[in-house]
């Protein structure tokens, strides 16, 4: 049931502490602050020379990040697809290389193609899934579970954070098998992952900002996301939330892009949300608001307190979110992005957990 909230996503955005620390649990070993995954891998992450991610929607911006993770932790090349081009581009995949899926369902029929497709091939396969009892998870060779529980509202929201969760936890765990993290690193990134149901907890007191927000951007027929590293795929995440449930034109860009085009549609009326933790990126992406501002874009800005202390741009609405040493920023920043679709679908009156032409599962392709 609902408990106390008007919709399910509401409830959803809200468990997330919770669920994510579940999760968490799952993954990590707070007494050695080590990362312990609760099942032994059928491969070593030494053996593998790429690694292919395969998803649809939410999940495969959860990918996105992972990806990012995977690459800087690990050092081993990623490869992120969505599983409608995966399928049918047969994309040559190394055997004994390793193709991780990832489904809140774990029924999505692409994605399921997709796996088959890796399995024949040849690699190692393994899944994130919600559902334990789904397909996908069924056909893995490998399955790492997120705890979010059920997922009612067809805009996803806690089974997202809970996939950042765990690909956190296979990013830090590639990276000590392949040596390139010592035993301090790795004590130092699940320090980094055990704060974060705090730090989401934090970020859930920016709604009645948010709220206030929403009204404004209820307004808009179009709006901008943008992101730099793992903000990036948050950005494409923060326009499809939007889209889906609010049915405001909306697209996410990494921050880099928007002199190559996007930056034409930027005038007075055209509301730019800029994610940005002051994290290794956060320069660059000032210098980014500081071309949307000259144009008379309408900046929300989310980041920290350092960011908002060193963004010399001025922004309609600053949110600023907990200050975190950790590169785990998408699992905090996703909070607030999610809020602001959700409050503005509720500004606009749309039903917000069964939004027109969409299904909880796409098992059609
Ligand atoms: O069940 P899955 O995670 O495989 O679903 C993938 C997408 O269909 C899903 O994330 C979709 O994009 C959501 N409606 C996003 O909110």
């Amino acid at each position: 049931d609902k408990a106390n909230y008007r919709h399910f996503m509401a409830k959803e955005i809200h468990e997330q502490p919770e669920v994510v620390g579940h999760t968490l649990a799952r993954y990590v070993d707070m007494a050695t602050e080590r990362i312990a995954l609760p099942v032994k891998l059928p491969f070593d992450f030494k053996d593998i020379q790429r690694i292919s991610i395969v998803a649809c929607g939410t999940a495969s911006y959860a990918g996105y990040v992972g990806k990012y993770w995977i690459e800087r932790f690990g050092r081993l090349p990623v490869e992120l697809d969505v599983a409608s081009e995966f399928r049918y581009r047969e994309a040559p995949l190394r055997k004994g290389d390793l193709a991780i899926f990832i489904s809140q369902s774990g029924e999505t029929a692409d994605t399921l193609a997709a796996l088959r497709y890796a399995k024949a091939e040849g690699v190692h396969t393994l899944s994130v899934v919600n559902v334990a009892t789904s397909t996908i998870a069924r056909e893995s060779e490998t399955v790492l579970q997120t705890l979010a529980g059920p997922e009612i509202g067809v805009a996803s929201t806690k089974a997202f954070t809970c996939q950042l969760m765990v690909l956190a936890a296979i990013a830090v765990a590639a990276g000590k098998a392949r040596g390139e993290l010592s035993d301090a690193d790795e004590n130092r990134l699940v320090k980094g992952l055990v704060e974060i149901p705090r730090l989401m907890a934090a970020a859930l007191s920016t709604e009645p900002q948010i709220e206030k927000l929403a009204r404004e951007i209820a307004k808009h027929k179009d709006v901008v996301y943008l992101g730099r590293g793992t903000s990036y795929p948050l950005a494409l995440e923060g326009a499809l939330k939007l889209k889906e449930i609010s049915y405001i034109h909306a697209e996410g860009y990494a921050a880099g892009e928007l002199k190559h085009g996007p930056i034409a549609l930027i005038d007075e009326n055209m509301p730019v949300v800029v994610i940005a933790p002051h994290d290794k990126v956060f320069e660059k992406t000032v210098s980014n608001m500081q071309e949307v501002a000259a144009r008379g874009g309408n900046i929300i800005l989310m980041t920290d307190a350092r960011g908002a202390a060193e963004a010399t741009v001025d922004s309609l609405v600053t949110i600023v979110l907990p200050d975190m040493a950790s590169a785990f920023t998408p699992m905090v920043y996703a909070v607030p992005v999610q809020l602001l679709a959700y409050h503005t679908a509720v500004v606009m009156g749309t039903d917000v957990d069964q939004p027109r032409n969409l299904a909880k599962s796409v098992t059609v392709e």
